[in-house]
């Protein structure tokens, strides 16, 4: 467990383990909480459709890239470039993935904490009998509140830290696999009870009516970086548990089945939201606290709602626990590989300063007065810090999937490329040719257009 080396490194033990462990980093908080406040701060259909559209062309082919970077190099996101590519200045972009990671995990062991205390507000049957703007205040007191918040981030810090000491086998592939399949049972019951309650129209037809005149610059960013944010791309996770991958795996095919996952979650968290958003006459704008806002209400208008509101917050907490394991793996690794440290240190240390960022941000959800420029939509905004440190991510992980994308299209050899994704030839795929034009062209374009669009205001 100690001090992996490269020869003989930790990896995944099974091809359920595999994909329950890229699964389980991707679906998370992003696909439940951050996926429908976002679609409905960009106005529903479609923005989805940009996503859908941001996930086929850029995010798919960037997960094979990336699972092909770390499993040739069988390194960590920084000294994989290192191997790949010595003597060049590619291993900074590992670098940005190590900063960005640092930059995401701050703010999800936050509302990672916000889902940990509703799991005990739960318990204590505290959403029964309360209306929905009851609900909302309650939302509103807890992330002003000083100490709550970030008690909760704690632990849920501290348990981040304890899976990731237990190594990979042990630790991230055990808990994925028995847990996924259980929040995604959950997430259809609370879609049919969504589907079901009077007034759900209006959500439906939010969701799946698209009104392209709502479809800004800052729109087409946000949906690109979350499509990067909830397959866990940019910023090296998937180079890290790439290198965990063996060498029979078809990574392809795992890279779909993840994709495919973690949408299909994506969407039917959205179809959970959305009807009862509008049925219950909630702002769909809402911003961050819009899932946590919105689900009481259903827990509250459905039998058996006091154990389902249990469940779901609980396994809500333990998917966003694979997610961010899968990040925080990405800062150990490479403290571990390449400063020598032993696990125990480079994860006590990196948790310490993650954690204390974090704490920082939710005190500028009430306590502390923080607002920041921001780019948006050619002008420049004002955003309070929270919300600032989840567009930055948003818009660092484009920016690291842009390099991912020339450096495994334009620097990597065919040779080397095409030797990976067919495990030296024992694979024949009729899709290598369109792959190949996805990472040289299309998806460094998109996201270089994206990106000066954002910054020009074009349209
Ligand atoms: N994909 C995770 C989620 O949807 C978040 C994440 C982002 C994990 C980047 C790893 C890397 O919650």
């Amino acid at each position: 467990m100690e001090n992996k080396n490269l020869q003989q490194r930790d990896g995944f033990s099974s091809k359920l383990g595999i994909i329950a462990a890229a699964a389980g980093s991707a679906i998370g908080l992003g696909n439940i909480w951050k996926f429908p406040y976002i679609t409905g701060r960009y106005g529903g259909a479609a923005f989805i459709l940009v996503y859908l559209f941001c996930i086929a062309l850029i995010g798919l082919p960037v997960m094979l890239q990336e699972f092909t970077i770390g499993r040739r190099s069988q390194a960590n996101a920084i000294s994989s470039f290192k191997k790949l590519k010595p003597n060049t200045p590619w291993f900074l972009t590992g670098w940005l993935g190590f900063i960005t990671a640092f930059v995401i995990l701050s703010y999800y062991g936050v509302v990672a904490g916000w889902t940990l205390s509703y799991v005990f507000s739960a318990i204590t049957n505290s959403f029964a009998g309360q209306d929905p703007e009851a609900l909302k205040g309650m939302f509103g007191g807890l992330v002003t509140n000083p100490l709550k918040p970030i008690i909760f981030q704690v632990v849920f810090m501290a348990l981040t830290a304890g899976v990731i000491l237990g190594g990979v086998k042990n630790g991230i592939e055990k808990y994925s696999k028995i847990l996924m399949p259980l929040l995604l049972a959950i997430v259809i019951i609370l879609d049919i009870r969504a589907i079901t309650l009077p007034g759900s129209g209006e959500g439906i037809a939010f969701l799946f009516q698209p009104d392209f005149s709502k479809l800004t610059a800052s729109a087409v960013m946000s949906a690109l970086g979350h499509a990067f944010f909830s397959l866990s791309l940019g910023m090296g996770t998937m180079i890290t548990y790439g290198s965990y991958i063996g060498k029979k795996e078809n990574l392809g095919v795992t890279a779909l089945q993840v994709t495919i996952a973690d949408t299909a979650i994506a969407l039917l968290a959205g179809l959970a939201i959305f009807p009862a958003v509008f049925a219950f006459g909630i702002e769909p704008g809402a911003g961050t606290g819009l899932v946590f806002i919105t689900l009481p209400n259903v827990f509250n208008q459905m039998p058996g709602g006091y154990i389902f509101a249990i469940l779901f917050f609980l396994l809500l907490s333990v998917a966003a626990l694979t997610s961010s394991i899968s990040i925080l793996e990405v800062v150990v690794a490479y403290f571990v590989e390449d400063k020598g440290w032993n696990r125990k240190k480079a994860t006590i240390i990196a948790t310490v300063a993650i954690t204390a960022l974090g704490a920082f941000e939710s005190l500028t959800n009430g306590t502390i007065n923080l607002v920041l420029p921001l780019l948006k939509g050619g002008v420049v905004n004002q955003f309070g810090f929270f919300d600032w440190m989840i567009e930055m991510s948003d818009l660092l992980l484009p920016i690291g999937g842009f390099f991912i994308s020339i450096f495994v299209g334009w620097i990597m050899t065919k040779a080397d490329l095409d030797d990976e994704i067919t495990n030296g030839g024992e694979l024949t795929h009729s899709w290598t040719g369109i792959f190949e034009f996805l990472t040289k062209f299309v998806a460094p374009l998109l996201i270089l257009f994206t990106l000066l669009n954002l910054i020009f205001g074009w349209f």
